[in-house]
C-alpha cells in the first residue's frame, strides 16, 4: 500500500497494527486485555465498543501482548496485504501462546467475518472468532474458551449500532474522537468485500449520537468526526424528542444538530459518496462555521466505462458536477479522494482520464492503491483480473506523483497566511513542536509556544510547507 497520509485519521483509511490502552479505574477482575486495530477508522471506534464491553466485565487494557490475558486483533480485509499483515501478526501471537498456553487469542472484525470458522481451521493457536456485529457475545464467548471450546459469533445483524454502548476513549488525545453513525453498506461497489463483511446499512439513532458528542466536549474535546461507510446515506425513522410524533432525519440534519451543540465543537465527517452528497449537505456544510471544510469524496476511476464496471453508479460527469457544486457553495472546501489503479480490463486511455480528472479536482489529499481482487465479490465472479502488476504498479507511481505534486501546489496556497487550527499535542517528530489541523484538514506543525496547549484554537502564520505538512509560527 503507497499512502500518502500514513498518519492521518481522519480518513477511512487502512490503518496498521495499533495497540489501544486506557487507565481505567473501576473494579477489577485482575485480567488484562490486548487489543490492536488495523483498518478503517469504523474498525479503530468498534474497538472502543469492544474494550468498553470488557471493562464491564473487570477487565483492564494493557499495551504490551505479553502481560496479557486475553489479546484481540480487530482485523482488516479490504486487500490483500492488508490480510497478510494480520497473519503476520498471528504467528507472533502463537509464540506467545506457545510460551503461555492460558492466552487466549481472538480474531475479530472483517476478516473474522470473511473467514468465519475456516479461521479456526487455518489458524489452530486463534481460539475465538467474532464478527463485527457480535460484539455484545463477547463475555459469552470467552466463558466458552474458558470451558475449553473454541468460539466463533460472526451473525451480521440488520439493527445493531451499539447506540447503548458509550466506547472508551483509547490511546485518545482528549481532543479528537470519531462517532459511528451507521454501520453496513448496502452499495456493492464490484471491487468492495465491506458489504460482506459488515453486512446492511443502518443508520444509529440521532439521540444517542447528539449525547455521545454533547458529552466529548463537556468532557473538554473540541472535535468530532462522524464515521460511516456513506454518511450521505444516514436515515433515521423514529418518533421525536417529545415521541409525539414521527420524524425523519437526514444527514445534512444530523451535521446542523451536532454543529449546534457549541461553535467551539468542530465537526468532521467521512466518507461522502458521490451518487449521494446532496446540494442540501453543502449548504450546511456553508452555513455553519464549525462544520470543517473538507470532504472526502473518493472518485476511485475518472473513466466512466470503468465506474460503470466498478458499479459506483456514477459516471465521471457526475463526480464532476458534485466538485462543482462544492466549489460553487463552498470555496474554499479542501476534496481528498480514494483513487484504485488497474481495476479489470482498465485501459490505457481510461487510466489517462483518471488523471485527468485528477488535474481537473486537484485533491488536496489522496489514497491510492493498486487493485486486489477480494474473493466472492461482484468483480472477482464477473471480471478477470487481467492488469499485469507491473502495469499496476506503474500507474499507481503516475497517480501517486501527481497527487504529490498537487497536495504541495494546495498546501502552497496557505504559505503567506494566517490560519485557525485546533492544537492536538505534541507533534510525531518532536516534542519541542506542537501540531494540529486547520479547517481544510492540512496538518500544521509549529514550535510549542508558552500559553498554548492541547485543545485551544490558535491562529498559526505557515512560513512553508512540505507536501504533507504545513510549518508555521503562533501569532495572536
Ligand atoms: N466506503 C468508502 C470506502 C471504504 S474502503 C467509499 O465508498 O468510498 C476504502 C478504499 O479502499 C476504497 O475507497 C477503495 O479505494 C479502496 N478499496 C476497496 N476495495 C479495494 C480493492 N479490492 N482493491 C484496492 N482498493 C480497494
Ligand atoms: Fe465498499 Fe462501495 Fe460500500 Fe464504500 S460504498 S464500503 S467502496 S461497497
Ligand atoms: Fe474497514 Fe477494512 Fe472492514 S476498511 S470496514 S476494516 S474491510
Amino acid at each position: 500500500m503507497i499512502d500518502l497520509q500514513l498518519t492521518d485519521k481522519t480518513h477511512d483509511e487502512e490503518r496498521q497494527g495499533e495497540a489501544l490502552v486506557i487507565d481505567a479505574p473501576l473494579v477489577r477482575n485482575g485480567r488484562k486485555l490486548y487489543i490492536e486495530s488495523y483498518g478503517c477508522q469504523m474498525n479503530f471506534a468498534d474497538s472502543e465498543i469492544v474494550a468498553s464491553i470488557l471493562l464491564d466485565q473487570g477487565f483492564e487494557t494493557t499495551g504490551d501482548y505479553k502481560e496479557a490475558d486475553v489479546v484481540f486483533i480487530n482485523t482488516c480485509s479490504i486487500r490483500e496485504n492488508a490480510e497478510q499483515r494480520v497473519r503476520n501478526r498471528l504467528s507472533q501471537f502463537g509464540a506467545e501462546k506457545r510460551r503461555n498456553p492460558k492466552l487466549i487469542v481472538g480474531v475479530l472484525g472483517c476478516m473474522a467475518e470473511r473467514l468465519k470458522s475456516k479461521f479456526l481451521e487455518e489458524e489452530k493457536l486463534v481460539d475465538v472468532v467474532v464478527g463485527p456485529d457480535a460484539y455484545r457475545e463477547l463475555p459469552q464467548l470467552l466463558s466458552e474458551v474458558e470451558s475449553g471450546h473454541k468460539a466463533i459469533n460472526v451473525l451480521l445483524s440488520r439493527e445493531e449500532t451499539y447506540a447503548d454502548i458509550s466506547p472508551v476513549r483509547l490511546n485518545g488525545n482528549g481532543i479528537t474522537a470519531f462517532i459511528s453513525i451507521m454501520r453496513g453498506c448496502d452499495n456493492m461497489c464490484s471491487f468492495c468485500v465491506v458489504p460482506f463483511t459488515r453486512g446492511r446499512e443502518r443508520s444509529r439513532d440521532p439521540y444517542s449520537i447528539l449525547a455521545e458528542a454533547q458529552d466529548l466536549f463537556d468532557r473538554g474535546y473540541k472535535e468530532v468526526t462522524l464515521l460511516g461507510q456513506n454518511v450521505d446515506s444516514y436515515k433515521w425513522k423514529g418518533a421525536d424528542a417529545n415521541e409525539d410524533a414521527e420524524i425523519e432525519v437526514n444527514f445534512a440534519q444530523l451535521l446542523e444538530k451536532v454543529a449546534l451543540i457549541s461553535p467551539d465543537l468542530r465537526i468532521r465527517f467521512s466518507t461522502s459518496h458521490p451518487k449521494d452528497i446532496t446540494d442540501e449537505v453543502l449548504h450546511t456544510i456553508a452555513k455553519y462555521d464549525n462544520i470543517c471544510n473538507y470532504i472526502h469524496l473518493p472518485v476511485q476511476s475518472g473513466s466512466t466505462r470503468v465506474l460503470e464496471l466498478m458499479n459506483r453508479t456514477y459516471t465521471r460527469e457526475w463526480y464532476i458536477n458534485r466538485v462543482d457544486a462544492i466549489r460553487r457553495i463552498i470555496p474554499g472546501c479542501a476534496i481528498s479522494s480514494d483513487i484504485i489503479a488497474g481495476f479489470c480490463t482498465e485501459t490505457e486511455e481510461e487510466h489517462q482520464e483518471t488523471l485527468s480528472i485528477m488535474d481537473y479536482v486537484g485533491y488536496d489529499f489522496a489514497f491510492t492503491f493498486s487493485y486486489s481482487e477480494r474473493p466472492g465479490t461482484l468483480a472477482a465472479r464477473k471480471y478477470a483480473d487481467d492488469i499485469p502488476e507491473e502495469v499496476k504498479k506503474r500507474r499507481l507511481a503516475e497517480i501517486l506523483l501527481k497527487q504529490q505534486q498537487t497536495s504541495l501546489f494546495r498546501l502552497q496556497q496557505f504559505v503567506g497566511k494566517t490560519v485557525r487550527i485546533l492544537v492536538e499535542g505534541t507533534s510525531k517528530k518532536s516534542d519541542k513542536d506542537f501540531c494540529g489541523r486547520n479547517d481544510q484538514n492540512a496538518m500544521v506543525v509549529f514550535p510549542a509556544t508558552e500559553g498554548v496547549k492541547a485543545g485551544q484554537y490558535v491562529n498559526v502564520h505557515v512560513d512553508r510547507c512540505t507536501s504533507a505538512t504545513l510549518l508555521g509560527t503562533v501569532v495572536n
